[in-house]
């Protein structure tokens, strides 16, 4: 019992977070931080599956469900920058709850990171992968079906998967072998680069907001909320509701900027700006953009791949459909290679800490790079891409990373009572009630999503406690963790 609850100490953490071995260069400041975290934030949630939550479950609401997702990821956000600020280290959440919940939750949370940051790129791919064969199409390459989707598809009202007559996912599965290989070599991500991308996407954004602006038809927004088809999360509140388990994908990422404290220039002052400033700027895009599609297009028609590109047809600018496209390629790159890398940082802490085998702290020797966990990483999600539906893992990470926020709330909470004295250069504002909010606003959102869902997140658990109880409970660290 008592090696489940065993903690890290703060002191080792600190020890670690200035080890020679991280050696990274303290090299961003907060328009950096910002811009990092806007790259990670905006993808495939704004991209693909605002369609497919407006189509199947909110209608024109999906505005509203944006709303209620960003109102969690406020409070999250704010106790992510509470403990960033404390603890500026790689480890990211993970590292939070070992500190401060114990051992087994610091394994559930690593292991539940796996759902958002690995199958969080899995969903990105396969985005990335109905971006390009629309992008292709327009320049008159077709690629045959058979390679472009997956094997199976789940049928939510039969509750079972069903065959799609395709062989595989092709374009998702090379995107992410194509990343795993930058990450293998360490070509880390410039943030001149990063920059350079964000600026793309906003600009992608921006001008599909202003251009659709003037093509907004009013009477599409009515109803707004359309009547429930009485089944809970098929429009109607629960609809709503359900809408915003979904297009909360949208918003992950802004935790991703808690990966990267140990190389801001001052963590304690710029994560919380870089968390809290690039969520500010999402939900605000979010909201708009979300407006202006359901303004410009009925909701039944967006459930495709690319509902952008849809509504830009329905504009007439069909010039612009290939552009954005362009656009949208090049952001969802930038967000897969954000969310692989923190998942080979989560595994390369878990390593160092011994809860997995001594494979996912190994570093190459000339790239300096946790090479065996990233290879490793890329296989699973790559396959991954190639044989599922988007809509299943999309949910899957959404759950998977509200569990995480509900952790790390807790964690907050939890730390303001057995450690009042420990310096905090950022402190939630309200008391306890953020945290607790917190906790409860991403209970709910997760209350709305399907049942499946749920089953399959609490299979994953499952097999992960199997784990920790064959391995990581023996070889685990206690005392000393360095
Ligand atoms: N928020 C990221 C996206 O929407 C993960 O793709």
């Amino acid at each position: 019992m008592k090696r489940l609850f065993f903690k890290k100490p703060f002191e080792d953490i600190r020890e670690e977070a200035f080890d020679a071995e991280y050696g990274l260069k303290r090299t961003l400041g907060p328009w950096s931080l910002v811009f990092l975290g806007i790259g990670a934030i905006i993808g495939a949630g704004i991209f693909v599956l605002t369609g497919h939550a407006a189509a199947a479950n909110a209608g024109p609401a999906v505005v509203i469900s944006f709303i209620f997702s960003g109102i969690a990821c406020a409070f999250a956000g704010l106790c992510y920058a509470e403990f960033a600020s404390m603890i500026p280290i790689a480890g990211s959440a993970y590292t939070y709850a070992y500190a401060t919940l114990g051992q087994f939750l610091a394994w559930i949370i690593g292991w539940d990171l796996m759902l958002e940051y690995a199958l969080g790129a899995t969903t990105v791919s396969i985005g990335w992968s109905g971006y390009l064969v629309s992008f292709l199409d327009n320049v008159g390459l077709n690629l045959p079906a058979a390679i472009i989707s997956p094997p199976f598809n789940y049928d939510v009202e039969l509750h079972r998967w069903i065959s799609t007559g395709a062989v595989f996912n092709l374009p998702a599965a090379f995107i992410i072998i194509f990343i795993t290989v930058i990450l293998v070599i360490g070509i880390r991500e410039s943030a001149n680069l990063n920059t350079v991308i964000v600026f793309v996407k906003l600009c992608i954004i921006l001008a599909f907001i202003i251009a659709g602006f003037f093509f907004i038809k009013p009477q599409l927004w009515h109803p707004f909320v359309p009547p429930n088809k009485g089944e809970f999360g098929i429009f109607g509140w629960s609809g709503v509701l359900r809408g915003a388990g979904i297009i909360f994908f949208a918003y992950i990422g802004f935790d991703a900027v808690s990966t990267l404290a140990q190389e801001a220039k001052d963590p304690q002052k710029d994560m919380p700006v870089g968390i809290l400033g690039s969520l500010v700027v999402c939900t605000v895009l979010y909201v708009v953009t979300s407006l202006v599609l359901t303004g410009v297009v009925r909701y039944s028609q967006l459930n495709v791949p690319a509902p952008f590109a849809v509504a830009l047809d329905a504009m007439r600018l069909y010039w612009f459909a290939p552009l954005l496209k362009i656009g949208a390629i090049a952001g969802l790159t930038s967000t897969m290679l954000v969310l692989l890398l923190g998942q080979t940082r989560v595994f390369y802490s878990m390593g160092k800490d011994k809860l997995l085998p001594p494979w996912a702290a190994k570093v190459h020797p000339r790239f300096r790079t946790p090479y065996v966990n990233t290879i490793i990483t890329g296989i699973i999600t790559a396959t991954a891409a190639a044989l599922l539906p988007i809509g299943i893992v999309g949910e899957l990470v959404s759950i998977g990373t509200l569990l995480a926020f509900v952790i790390v709330c807790a964690g907050v909470l939890v730390l303001r009572y057995t450690h009042p004295e420990m310096k905090r250069p950022f402190r939630a504002p309200g008391g306890v009630a953020t945290p607790i909010l917190g906790i409860f606003s991403c209970l709910y959102l997760m209350a709305g999503l399907p049942e499946d869902t749920w089953i399959r997140l609490i299979t994953w658990l499952l097999i992960g406690f199997v784990i920790y109880f064959g391995y990581g409970i023996k070889h685990g660290s206690r005392g000393k963790v360095l």
